[in-house]
Parts: C-alpha cells; structure tokens; sequence
C-alpha cells in the first residue's frame, strides 16, 4: 500500500521549484493530483511526466475565479478533494524603507489573498469529502525577524496565523480537516537561485558545508509527503520548521 494510495491532491506552483517535487512525490506515493500553476508551459510538462493521474489547471491563485475553477475541474476529474497543498507565491526583496504600498498589495494579494481562497474552498470541499489535509507553504521569516523581505515575511505571517485559525475551527466544527504549515529556511529552487544571479546550484556542493541553510526541494516534498498521509492524522495546527536548527540558534 502507497502512503497516500488514492486520495485526491491538489498542489500550487507545481511547475517548479517545491510543487513540482510535491506533485512527483506524492504521484509516486499514489495520489491523484491536480497541478496548478501560471506558467502552463512548464505545468503541462510535470503533468505529463506524472500520466494519467494527473491533471494540469492554469490557476493565478489571487483569482477567485481561479480557485472555483479549480476545484470544479477536481471534483470532475476526481469526484472528492482529499489534500490541498498552497505552496505558489513570489517573492519580493525589501525592507520597510524601500517597499513600495504598491509592490506590498502585490505580494498580500499572492501570498496571503492566494491562501486564504485556497482554504476557503479546499474546506468547502473536503467537508463533502469527510476530512482531509491543508499543507501551507509558510517561511522562517514569519517567525524570526528579516529585514531584508518585508512584505513576503508578512504574508508567511498571514499564512502562519490563517493556519492556526483555519485549524481550530475545523477541529470545533468537527470536520476531520487538519491545517499546518511548513516554515523552511533556504530552499534550493527557482526562487532563490533569482537571487545568487540565477544559476543553478549544485545541491551536493551546499552539503559539504554541515551549517548549510539551504534544503532541496526533495526535503519539503518528503513533509509534504507525511502531512498528507494519514500518518499525520493527529497533526494539526503544527508550525514545522525546516531549517537545520537555524531559528533556535538565534542567527536569524
Ligand atoms: N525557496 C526558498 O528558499 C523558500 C524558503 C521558504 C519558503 N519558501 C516557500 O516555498 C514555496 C515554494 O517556493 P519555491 O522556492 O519552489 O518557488 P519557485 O519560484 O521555484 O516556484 C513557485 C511557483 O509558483 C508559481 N506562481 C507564482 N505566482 C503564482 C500565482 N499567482 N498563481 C499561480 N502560480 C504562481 C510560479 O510560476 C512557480 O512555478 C513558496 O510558498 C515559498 O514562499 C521558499
């Protein structure tokens, strides 16, 4: 028997980066998944590779619209709505001097907007379904204090809070349906590799270092992995960190 034999996925930003690793992995693991993503191109392609149990949806996660399509298209592909994974969101550099109101709504509109009508209807759904699992894709930079990303910081601590929130009244509701979130460090994907010029980085060349502060993708998608199973069931409203021990040193 697979880790997540059957159940009905759906995974944000699985073109690249930590989605895509998510969607392999829990296919692997036997999952249905749906893929959404803006960039269709390279969506399309994680599809295919996954098969037939796969589906790709073109999603811009701030658009509600979006979402209801989403979810209409899993339900009639898939008939029930198992796991949500809401991993999508961008990243923005700059402190409380430099962010602009407008590059802040963007990120807010993304980050936290996105998240938040993900859970409102992975909720509406998986009540229909009899339970099922929220996966929040949250930062250490909600919990300790990073000048140099303002604005993201305060989305992954909308998404941190929403979490806890979404958790509880699921549990007072009684629904069956948990709710954590992840808070990695670094993580070796599209995203950061933006910000050392856009190269690749070898992942094995990080390693050598033992106070490396930047995962692989495979690190989350392994989590991912468990908060989705029924492994997990009794873990709700967890805040995961995946940070070698960074937070609690006090380095932040
Ligand atoms: N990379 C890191 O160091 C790091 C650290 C902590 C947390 N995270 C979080 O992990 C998650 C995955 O990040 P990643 O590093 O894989 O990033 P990534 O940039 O490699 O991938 C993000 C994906 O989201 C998609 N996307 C962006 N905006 C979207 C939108 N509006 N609608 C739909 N799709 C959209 C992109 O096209 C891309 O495929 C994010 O929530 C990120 O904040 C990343």
């Amino acid at each position: 028997m697979k880790r997540v034999e059957g159940k009905v996925c759906i995974v944000t930003g699985a073109a690249s980066g930590v989605g895509r690793e998510d969607a392999l992995l829990l296919a692997r693991e036997g999952a249905k998944v749906v893929l959404t993503d803006l960039n269709e191109e390279l969506g399309r392609q994680v599809a295919a590779e996954i098969g037939e149990q796969a589906l790709f949806v073109r999603q811009d996660i701030a658009s509600e619209a979006d979402w209801q399509n989403v979810i209409k298209q899993t339900l009639e592909r898939f008939g029930r709505l198992d796991v949500l994974v809401n991993n999508a969101a961008i990243l923005a550099v700059g402190s409380i001097e430099d962010t602009s109101l407008e590059l802040w709504q963007k990120v807010q509109r993304i980050n936290s907007d996105g998240y938040f009508l993900g859970c409102k209807y992975a909720v509406a759904a998986m009540k229909d379904s009899g339970g099922g699992s929220i996966v929040n894709m949250s930062s250490i930079s909600s919990l300790g204090g990073m000048p140099a990303f303002c604005a993201y910081s305060s989305s992954k601590g909308a998404v941190t809070a929403m979490t806890r929130s979404i958790a509880v009244h699921c549990r007072e509701q009684g629904y069956r349906i948990r709710c954590n979130s992840i808070h990695p460090d670094g993580i070796n994907t599209p995203m950061t590799q933006a910000l050392a010029g856009g190269a690749p980085i070898a992942q094995e060349e990080l390693e050598r270092n033992p106070k490396n502060r930047m995962c692989d993708p495979r690190d989350i998608a392994n989590l991912v992995l468990f908060l989705a199973s029924d492994e997990s069931r009794f873990i709700n409203g967890a805040e995961l960190r995946v940070d070698n021990a960074q937070l609690v040193s006090g380095l932040l």
